[in-house]
């Protein structure tokens, strides 16, 4: 099973390692248009083979798509990220050329891939990578969500002084500050509802500090998180790769599912060898429904500037 991982930065660089330690890879291969980036990043990490145990072989390449023809997952994170004095249409308008250019020599070398957006604004660059591809929606899936309840269980078992194994819960919505819904009602610990352990006020504050859980790390290490990322992607592609039809959620097209139609954002799927295979319906609440939309207004007027960078 091979798998290629497109820009071998922070995020790139970490997913490639996950993956090789959980064993799930004959073969990763990493691009950049860096010269030499991926190739020592690679050569790097195979010399952790023998230490931590994984038989992965990893290389890299310059840019070069013959390197990861007959991929089945293919994890794009290249990208930039948003700079001093940028407007949003900016950032968007260089990693959309980014992400449609790679997707278009990844799926020229891989055409029976499954595709991992990674790069932000995340939602609008997995709708994008599907409306240019023309693949079947299942085989496109943005990650962010994952990442997300990660962060979000991660201050649920630190409020609770909870074991992070015990915790379960979820986060829907855009992959944004403003645009993410931490599902507080619906998690728990070890099956207990955590409104059973913590006030109004302790849960608000999980669900404020996950909200900008992206934004605090970036304030702190100065660019924007990696650790949590690359994990977040290795537990998809592991699912992808090993059929484990784990229950996540992803940014995936929505055709009439939560109300909403002709958007790819945040929702509850069940993820196996096919890509994303089924849209889980949770059954908001009233309140849980209108964020949604809110937020999927956000994601749409994100994605309204496609169409000024297209015209
Ligand atoms: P980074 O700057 O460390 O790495 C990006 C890499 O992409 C660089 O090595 C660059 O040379 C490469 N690159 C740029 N254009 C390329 C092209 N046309 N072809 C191949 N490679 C190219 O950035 P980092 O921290 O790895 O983040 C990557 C992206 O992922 C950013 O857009 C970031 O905002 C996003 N991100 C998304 C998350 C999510 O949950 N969806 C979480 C964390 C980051
Ligand atoms: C994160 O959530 C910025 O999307 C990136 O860390």
């Amino acid at each position: 099973m091979k798998i290629s991982v497109i820009g071998a930065g922070n995020v790139g660089a970490t997913c490639a390692e996950v993956i090789a330690h959980r064993r799930i890879a004959s073969e990763i291969v990493l691009l950049d248009i860096r010269e030499g980036f991926a190739e020592g990043k690679a050569l790097d990490m195979m010399q952790t083979a023998t230490l931590n145990g994984f038989n992965t072989r990893i290389s890299g390449s310059t840019n070069d798509y013959s390197k990861t023809a007959g991929s089945s997952v293919v994890v794009i994170t290249s990208g930039i990220p948003r700079k001093p004095g940028m407007t949003r249409e900016e950032l968007i308008g260089i990693n959309a050329g980014i992400v449609k250019s790679v997707s278009e020599n990844v799926l020229s070398h891989s055409p029976d891939a499954v595709i991992v957006v990674v790069s932000n604004p995340m939602d609008t660059m997995t709708y994008l990578a599907l409306r240019d591809s023309k693949l079947p929606k299942n085989r496109i899936i943005g990650m962010g969500g994952i990442l997300d309840s990660s962060r979000f269980k991660c201050y649920l078992s630190l409020a609770l002084n909870a074991p992070p194994s015990d915790i379960s819960g979820m986060v829907i919505g855009g992959h944004g500050d403003t645009t993410m819904i931490p599902l507080t009602r619906l998690a728990n610990y070890n099956g207990v509802p955590v409104s059973q352990f913590l006030s109004a006020e302790a849960l608000q504050k999980v669900a404020a500090d996950t909200m900008v859980g992206g934004a605090t790390l970036t304030g702190l290490l100065g660019t924007s998180a990696w650790y949590a990322p690359g994990a977040a992607v290795g537990a998809l592609v592991d699912s992808i790769v090993n059929d484990q039809k784990k229950l996540f959620p992803c940014c995936v097209y929505l055709d009439g599912e939560y109300g909403q139609k002709d958007i790819c954002i945040g929702v509850p799927v069940i993820v196996g060898k096919n890509g994303w295979e089924k849209i889980v319906d949770i059954k908001l609440t009233a309140d849980e429904q209108a964020a949604f939309n809110k937020s999927a207004e956000a994601v749409r007027s994100m994605n309204s500037v496609l169409a000024t960078l297209t015209a």
